[in-house]
């Protein structure tokens, strides 16, 4: 089976098939990372490219180190020290390391929308690292990997997001990923972070914590994307923590076998007590792990598209 697109810009439109195709692939990729010989020749002679216009850990070294488990060449540019801060615009960047023989560039941006623009620019592969406030598909795919991996489906869990779902591209991309995968997607956070119409992608939407949470497979908090709030959208941190934040208390509310999840980076004392991201339940350290199986199954699916198209 291939990937329909040349790009993975995001998980809206994703067919379920093609989303299990990419967690099965993920699945063998783990092998590889969990081993003593991180090396495989997958993505021998491609070259790619990361291009960072946002700060990042987790996503930009996962990328990075997928490339170089697989064999692929590759190389990192951050707008700081690129040529973007003379004034070059983001297609002629783009063209530019398109130009160099690159197969996959890889993109985070502030502006959603900007992998799509690049993708009709370039003849590279583009895979969406995050744009602005639409989605992070690469994210949720490890999140979907996560949770499949410990509760053997998706189907018909409940999945719980908590927080400042306006801004979150992390919440977009799982609200897609899950409703086509069968789950039940439960939101909660303040009004002013809960963006109109949501409920158009399958999901339900709740003012409090205690219901979404009720029952839940799995709990997710998101982060508090201060950088991305030009007012102050609720009171306090404190006043957030006491309605919105995960504690013991609030996490009896789910099933015993809940998972507590964070896709990072964490506040501790904000979204999560320390005692919560500490928990036996939580799984955010195997999400940074799985992170680097799903980005290398991407890369890997992405490069093979011209070679498996004729046989599939
Ligand atoms: N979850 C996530 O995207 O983390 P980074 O910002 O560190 O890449």
């Amino acid at each position: 089976m291939v990937l329909k697109s040349k790009d993975l810009l995001g998980l809206r439109g994703m067919t379920a098939e093609e989303i299990e195709h990419i967690l099965d692939t993920a699945k063998m990729m783990k092998y590889v990372i969990t081993s003593n010989n991180k090396r495989t020749p997958h993505l021998q002679g491609k070259s790619i490219v990361t291009l960072f216009y946002e700060n990042s850990t987790r996503t930009r070294l996962s990328f990075e180190l997928a490339s170089k488990y697989m064999s692929a060449s590759s190389a990192n540019i951050s707008s700081s020290v690129s040529s973007v801060a003379k004034g070059e615009t983001l297609v002629d960047t783009g063209k530019t390391i398109d130009m160099m023989g690159t197969d996959v560039i890889v993109i985070r941006h502030p502006q959603s929308g900007a992998p799509h623009l690049l993708a009709k620019h370039v003849k590279a592969s583009v895979i969406n690292a995050g744009d602005g406030m639409n989605e992070h598909p690469t994210q949720a795919l490890l999140d979907m990997f996560t949770i499949r991996e410990k509760k053997g489906t998706l189907k018909g869990l409940k999945v719980a997001i908590i927080g400042d779902i306006y801004h979150s591209r992390v919440a977009r991309s799982n609200a897609w990923g899950l409703v086509t995968m069968g789950a039940e997607v439960a939101l909660a956070g303040p009004a002013t972070l809960i963006p109109p119409k949501m409920e158009t992608t399958g999901v339900k939407v709740y003012s409090t914590i205690h219901e979404a949470i009720i029952d839940a497979d799995v709990v997710m908090a998101l982060r508090m994307q201060l950088e991305r709030q030009k007012k102050a959208l609720f009171p306090s941190i404190r006043e957030y923590f006491r309605f919105f934040g995960l504690d013991e208390n609030r996490l009896r509310l789910a099933k015993k076998d809940a998972l507590i999840m964070h896709p990072g980076p964490v506040n501790r004392g904000v979204e999560l007590s320390s005692a919560i991201a500490d928990n036996e339940k939580s799984v955010i350290n195997e999400q940074v792990t799985n992170g680097v199986a799903v980005r290398m199954a991407l890369l890997y699916l992405l490069t093979r598209r011209g070679i498996n198209e004729a046989a599939d």
